[in-house]
């Protein structure tokens, strides 16, 4: 069963034993410090921050959130014991027959609990970390959606950008070119309109994965929450600008995103692990109005050096995406594929395939490199034979190291979509980011395929049946047991 809101999110993964509560952290650097610490390594808890330096006592900000593969599972309302590419295949069957249930409107909601318009609008009351040593600023806005409407068809977006604190009533935002929230910025711009805007800062974290990961054009994000939950999710309309947002979301910020006003913005530590795109003037949020539930908690996410709690959920998702997308583009064959952590979940994306045809391979690569769920800022495509498990680092470098004929099966694209966030992007002098990457074709060569030399190692099925005789030696998961003194074969 998903959940519904941040507030039972949180009671399900402290019934997991996955919660941490954490008391009176300075959020300048010290509690963005404490969750960087806990992102080194993955599988550690769920942060919930109390009594927070210079806020009032109610005020709390969650963090780490997505950094446990159970705690992914859980707010996908996924079986929490999944394995990595267990939960890519069951994700990719999920959202193939999932029928999206559009967000009903209701009249209330605790959001409504608190406002604060005009002159009372106060948004520096909130918790907003200074959370990376470099940073430019305060961001309130990590694990946030940003809600817009498209002037043209009413189609609402929610989409995670990153929401830095200027001053009460001023708030600035990040949104790359490409990205949903940008066009439909765009779209009110071009008519001389400012841009309304509502931004929900507290919510369940299905919203910040949704908000945050590839959701087709013109697809709202509330009713693949929908699907997701199995039952709409409960919107109210925000009186300012008559945006939807949950109706429990902890905080709510209204506003306006005026033509030609900017701020400086940034620099931000990101998902790449760099400050990367520093500091520069982007568009501001003038806000008008301000909801809030008693007690709010804020949802953090950090980026940072990958592994992070953006890339945990995005490895597994932006697989299950991408293989759907190949197959979508009519691509046969495809039996695996993973996104590194390393790479952010974006840089690096791995793809397994039953070799069909001659050029096959090499088809999978540029399709992986261009459409929409592998476009955006990757740099590296391997393809893999289908005896290759893509999320195991090693066996993929295997692969690259014995199955690549350097000359014949690296291709170079060139000048493809990137962002100011990847330190090797160009064209930054004109405000556009590119990048040129590689698609590599990591199988054995197709011509070759039946005189390919056979691989030194028991197959699977081998493996298994030796197991079942050897039960002295090998544990029922399969390991090889440790401190044996002697071992026999099984009877029988
Ligand atoms: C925690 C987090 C922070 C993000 N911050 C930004 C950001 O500041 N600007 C941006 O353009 N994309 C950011 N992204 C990536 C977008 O959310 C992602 O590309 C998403 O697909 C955008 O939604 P859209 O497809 O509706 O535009 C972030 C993602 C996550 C998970």
């Amino acid at each position: 069963m998903a959940v519904s809101d941040l507030r039972e999110w949180l009671e399900r993964v402290e019934a997991m034993g996955e919660l941490t509560r954490v008391e009176g952290a300075d959020p300048h650097l010290e509690l963005g410090g404490i969750v960087d610490l806990f992102q080194w390594e993955m599988e550690n808890p769920a942060l919930l921050f109390e009594r927070i330096q210079g806020h009032a006592d109610g005020q709390r900000l969650a963090a780490n959130v997505l950094t446990s593969l159970p705690r992914v599972l859980l707010t996908l309302g996924l079986p929490t014991h999944l394995t990595r590419q267990e939960f890519v295949r069951e994700w990719r069957d999920r959202i193939r027959r999932m029928e999206p249930i559009a967000p009903v409107l209701v009249e209330d909601g605790p959001v409504l609990e608190n406002r604060a318009v005009g002159e009372r609008v106060d948004v520096t009351q909130f918790p907003a970390p200074l959370w990376h040593t470099d940073d430019g600023g305060r961001f309130l806005g990590t694990g946030c959606i940003v809600l817009t409407k498209d002037p043209d068809t009413g189609w609402v977006n929610a989409g995670t950008y990153r929401v830095q604190v200027h001053d009460e009533k001023t708030l600035g935002i990040m949104i790359s070119p490409g990205k949903h929230g940008r066009l439909i910025r765009d779209k009110y711009w071009a008519r001389g309109e400012a841009c309304p805007v509502a931004v929900s800062f507290g919510h369940d974290p299905l919203l910040l994965v949704l908000g945050g990961i590839e959701v087709d054009y013109g697809v709202d994000e509330y009713a693949v929450a929908g699907g997701v939950l199995g039952e709409a999710l409960e919107v109210v309309a925000a009186p300012e600008t008559g945006l939807p947002v949950p109706a429990t979301s902890e905080l709510v910020i209204e506003g306006e995103i005026p033509i030609g006003e900017t701020h400086a913005e940034g620099p931000f530590g990101e998902w790449t692990g760099y400050y990367a795109g520093g500091e520069r003037d982007m568009p501001v949020i003038n806000v008008s109005s301000v909801l809030w539930r008693n007690d709010p908690i804020v949802l953090g996410c950090l980026p940072g050096k990958p592994p992070n709690d953006n890339t945990y959920f995005r490895s597994p998702m932006r697989a299950a995406l991408l293989w759907n997308e190949l197959e979508r583009a009519g691509i046969p064959g495809v039996v695996g594929a993973w996104s590194h952590e390393a790479g952010g979940g974006r840089l690096l994306n791995v793809v397994a395939v039953t070799q069909l045809y001659p050029g096959h391979a090499k088809q999978v690569g540029h399709a992986a490199t261009s459409v929409h769920a592998g476009a955006y800022a990757n740099r590296f495509v391997i393809v893999v034979d289908d005896d290759i498990d893509p999320t195991d680092t090693n066996e993929v470098l295997w692969a690259l190291c014995t199955r690549t004929e350097v000359t014949e099966d690296i291709d170079i694209v060139r000048k493809m979509w990137s962002t100011s966030l990847d330190p090797m992007s160009y064209g930054s002098e004109a405000g556009r980011y590119y990048n040129n990457r590689m698609v590599i074709d990591a199988c054995r060569p197709y011509d070759r395929l039946t005189t390919f030399p056979g691989v030194a190692r028991k197959t699977r099925a081998e493996a298994d049946a030796l197991r079942a005789q050897w039960p002295d030696l090998f544990t029922p998961d399969g390991k090889a047991r440790r401190g044996v003194a002697s071992a026999r074969r099984r009877e029988g």
